[in-house]
């Protein structure tokens, strides 16, 4: 009745970089840096391990209030991250894509990303998802624009709606995990979320490796996903 199964699409909301910069004395983006290496680890465990979508929450509508050094020392980490993994991304077969308004992302940055979702869009394997100046109610907002856009006049089934949101070719959260002890979503896939199971860990992002993501793989693993039906029904097959 449990699943054995890993699941499709797993979502992290990687926080704690500036606790565990502050617990070093260190400036947080110390913190973001480190946090990056967390980063690198991850997308290659997962893409080796098999999963097929993987949704990381890198910058969120609202990180804009932070103070400007910050979220400049973000971008400029970006950057970087971009430089080393370009090839990397490219020979592991992975797709690119991001997720959230672009636009206002500075321009090196911009053209870099743009250069390796384009290079990697025919990739087989994972996806890799970056949700960049994302927020889960922008999302929300931008796919009611683009259906007013289209002329429809009516959404008749979910699915439809579905189709006018950021890479509409990425499944619903299987499995969301957030690091840092934090319970709450923060504005991450509002409509994705629906009936994922969420994992929370006390772990700082910095510190999560691949033995902290197996334990969140295991934990999904012995959970009971009923989708409003019945355990008789789930194990009866009946969906
Ligand atoms: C997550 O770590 C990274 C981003 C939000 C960009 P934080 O920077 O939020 O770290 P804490 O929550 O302050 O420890
Ligand atoms: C969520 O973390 C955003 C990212 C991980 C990019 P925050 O640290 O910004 O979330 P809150 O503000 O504590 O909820
Ligand atoms: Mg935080």
């Amino acid at each position: 009745m449990t699943n054995d199964k890993n699941p499709l699409h797993v979502a992290i909301i990687m926080d704690g970089n500036g606790r565990w910069a502050k617990q070093r004395n260190l400036p947080r983006i110390f913190g973001h840096r480190a946090g990056m290496e967390s980063v690198n680890k991850i997308v290659s465990y997962a893409s080796k391990l098999g999963i097929k979508y993987l949704s990381l929450f890198a910058f969120s509508t609202e990180n804009w209030l932070r103070p400007k050094d910050e979220v400049n020392g973000l971008m400029e980490i970006l950057n970087e991250f971009i430089d080393k993994k370009f090839n990397e991304i490219i020979d592991k077969n992975i797709k690119l894509v991001v997720s959230g308004r672009l636009e206002q992302i500075p321009e090196e940055p911009r053209s870099k990303l743009e250069k390796l979702i384009d290079a990697s869009s025919n990739n087989s394997g994972m996806v890799l998802n970056l949700a960049l100046n994302y927020g889960g109610r922008s999302e929300i907002v931008d796919a009611v624009n683009k259906i007013l856009k289209s002329g429809l006049k009516e959404i008749k089934e979910e699915e439809d709606f579905k189709d006018f949101l950021y890479n509409p070719e990425i499944p619903d959260v299987d499995l969301l995990i957030r690091t840092s002890g934090e319970m709450r979503i923060s504005n991450f896939m509002l409509w994705r979320l629906a009936y994922a199971e969420l994992y929370f860990t006390e772990v700082l992002w910095p510190d999560f490796d691949e033995k902290e993501f197996d334990k969140a793989l295991d934990n999904y693993k012995s959970r009971v996903r009923r989708f409003g039906m019945t355990d008789e029904q789930i194990m009866r097959g009946e969906f």
